[in-house]
């Protein structure tokens, strides 16, 4: 048996189709006022500024309103803070994003509360996890959003299912368990610190892995016929590679997302999708 592998590219197209048919309908409604996404890049890292460059793109294909307010590596605390005040009161800006990791220097936790929940499109800010975790509506963080929208493209009931989430970052473990939860999964996270890794794998129907370490997760460790999500993303010489032995892993498992090419290329149309919804809240539209 050979797993079939679901492309995030493929599924963000529908989903894009979506965003730029409501957007036709809000534009009127809204006397031709658009979606804006301010962006905050602290320094120069090569795969944070390949992200940020990604969302002005997207932004620009959509009609967004784009900000990138890009400083240097050395910047205070205080002054990315600022930087966050003046997106947080300006009416063109709907969805505020800064660009993680952020340098030593800046707290990552008071940079997060700084950013007006209204305009958290990253869904980070404590409000926001609150309400996810109330199940009340909330930003819904991308990666993970990513995620349900790949298994809601292969029609996948999680209903009464296990789900296995290995990784419990605040940006993915943690959301991801949140949401399946919602759809009724029985969820199990483990971390660095779970004693047997394998043998919790082999009780997923479906594992999601989120941790950065190449080739962690092997064909031995997974269920036969589990979906099989890949969200670990590491930088090997010129190549992107995930956290799945993808040669061993394809012959138990029915659904695998390689990496690159998986859950990755989705997440900046969550963020459109994000910042559309904040769009509408702001004008009072559902
Ligand atoms: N860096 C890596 N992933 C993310 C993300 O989802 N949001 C932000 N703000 N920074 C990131």
């Amino acid at each position: 048996m050979s797993a079939k592998f679901v492309y995030g590219k493929e599924v963000a197209t529908t989903i894009r189709s979506q965003i730029v048919s409501e957007l036709a309908t809000l534009k009127e409604l809204t006397g031709g006022d658009v979606p804006g996404l301010g962006v905050v890049l602290v320094g120069e890292d090569p795969a944070s500024r390949a992200y940020v460059v990604g969302k002005q793109k997207r932004g620009k294909v959509f009609g967004y309103h784009s900000v990138v307010r890009h400083v240097p590596a050395d910047t205070k605390q205080k002054d990315v803070l600022h930087l966050i005040e003046e997106l947080n009161e300006d009416d063109s800006i709907h969805g505020i994003l800064v660009q993680l990791p952020l340098p030593d220097q800046i707290d990552e936790k008071a940079v997060i509360d700084a950013i007006n929940h209204k305009k958290d499109v990253d869904g980070f800010h404590p409000r926001n996890v609150g309400n996810l975790v109330s199940g009340k509506d909330s930003f819904i963080p991308c990666t993970p959003n990513a995620c349900m929208k790949i298994l809601e493209h292969i029609h996948y009931d999680l209903k009464g299912k296990h789900v296995v989430v290995v990784g419990r970052s605040n940006i993915v473990g943690k959301p991801i368990s949140l949401l399946m939860l919602r759809q009724h999964a029985t969820v199990t996270v483990c971390h660095s610190n779970t004693p047997d890794l394998a043998a919790v794998c082999r009780e997923g129907d479906v594992v999601v892995v989120a941790v950065g370490e190449p080739g962690l997760i092997t064909g031995d460790m997974i269920k036969k016929n589990a979906v099989v999500i890949d969200v670990g993303v590491t930088r090997v010489g010129e190549k992107l590679v995930g956290d799945v032995d993808v040669e061993s892993v394809k012959e138990v498992a029915s659904y695998i997302t390689p990496v690159p090419g998986g859950v990755g290329p989705m997440t900046i149309t969550m963020l459109m999708l994000n910042t559309l919804q904040a769009f509408k809240r702001k004008h009072g539209l559902k």
